[in-house]
């Protein structure tokens, strides 16, 4: 048994001028330990997709189908309570631009020991003794814990976050661009201290990230997202060294290599698609050097080959009924 598994996740967000499907019939599983890569365009669905498998999808937002299991449990089926508890000791999130949520006017040892507090940890000194011992963990010295968020840098604060969420060593943390923004330098340090974590604690994860070194890194298998939709799903390596969905080719022309050939960039012309009513076509047409007529007649179904998934008309047989 897989220990995620999302089925036919659709998530709307209504809108006054009409209703976003910002997730469209998403699948993926996710099995113990790994962890897997979701990349796409901003606005493509990826932190909506992640948001709603934690329960956190909120007005003007809703699930409008489909499942997501959690060892084996339909957690649509589970009450706010439920879910408040299940992301206190199994699941956790760091957050896109998490730094800045740190809270100004407490020292970062108070801010751990309050959600350690919330965790049932009461006794002072045990309180003490494990702030000391997260912030080690991540590569902070205690000493530091009486010092205010904007006394660290965005790197140490990112640090703080990621102790925040694993505090209650979760079986599944979701990673929301945890590192976009910080330099360099600051990147490989955080890499390195969430690989540690990984193994220490046998996480499973989900990545969310731009940058295709860092999933290439990180991550064993890949889903690339286009207007809501999982487009290609395979291993890393397939999937970097043969894409098959002319954007997941585009996504990959596009990004700069130090190593190897150098390769003229290409950018993808055109821009994403607009979410309020879209086509009943391939989301992908207008911007596609490969589109036919039938792209722009029906939407592409998931097809298999080779135990890779892909999502376009260019790998399927089957006639559309429009
Ligand atoms: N609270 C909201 N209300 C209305 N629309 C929203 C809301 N949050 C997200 N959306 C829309 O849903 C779509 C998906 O957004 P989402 O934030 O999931 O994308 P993303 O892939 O994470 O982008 P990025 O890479 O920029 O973080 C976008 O069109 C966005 O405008
Ligand atoms: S379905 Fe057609 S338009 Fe869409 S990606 Fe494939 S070839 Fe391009
Ligand atoms: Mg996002």
């Amino acid at each position: 048994m897989s220990l995620l598994e999302v089925k036919n996740l659709c998530v709307d967000y209504e809108m006054r001028r009409g209703t976003a499907r910002a997730v469209n019939n998403v699948n993926f599983t996710l099995e113990k330990g790994e962890t897997l890569g979701l990349i796409g365009e901003s606005g493509c669905g990826k932190t909506t997709a992640a948001m709603s498998i934690l329960g956190f999808v909120t007005s003007p937002g809703r699930i409008a189908e489909g499942e997501v299991i959690f060892k084996g449990k339909n957690l649509r089926n589970f009450t706010d309570e439920q879910m408040r508890q299940l992301r206190g000791m199994s699941m956790s999130i760091v957050r896109q631009e998490a730094q800045n949520a740190l809270n100004p006017v407490l020292t970062v040892g108070e801010q751990i020991g309050e959600v350690l507090r919330e965790h049932g940890i009461r006794n002072k000194i045990d309180v003490e003794d494990r702030v000391d011992s997260l912030l080690e963990m991540v590569g902070i010295s205690p000493e530091r814990k009486k010092s205010y968020p904007f006394e660290f840098s965005g790197g140490m604060r990112q640090r703080v976050m990621i102790a925040l969420a694993a505090i209650a060593e979760p079986e599944l943390m979701i990673l929301d661009e945890p590192i976009t923004g910080l330099d360099v330098i600051v990147q490989r340090q955080l890499l390195n201290l969430l690989n540690d974590l990984k193994n220490k604690m046998n996480l499973t994860a989900l990545l969310i990230a731009h940058d295709l070194s860092v999933i290439a890194e990180m991550c064993s298998r890949v889903a690339v997202m286009y207007g809501g939709f999982i487009v290609e799903k395979a291993d890393v390596v397939d999937l970097y060294e043969k894409p098959l969905h002319p954007y997941s080719k585009a996504l990959i022309e596009s990004y700069p290599r130090i190593h190897g050939e150098k390769k003229k960039l290409v950018s993808i012309p055109g821009s994403p698609p607009h979410l309020l009513s879209p086509p009943e076509s391939c989301l992908f047409a207008e911007r596609c050097k490969k589109a036919t007529e039938k792209c722009f007649r029906c939407i592409p179904e998931e097809t298999i080959i080779d135990s890779r998934m892909v999502r376009c008309h260019l790998y399927s047989e089957e006639e559309c009924n429009v």
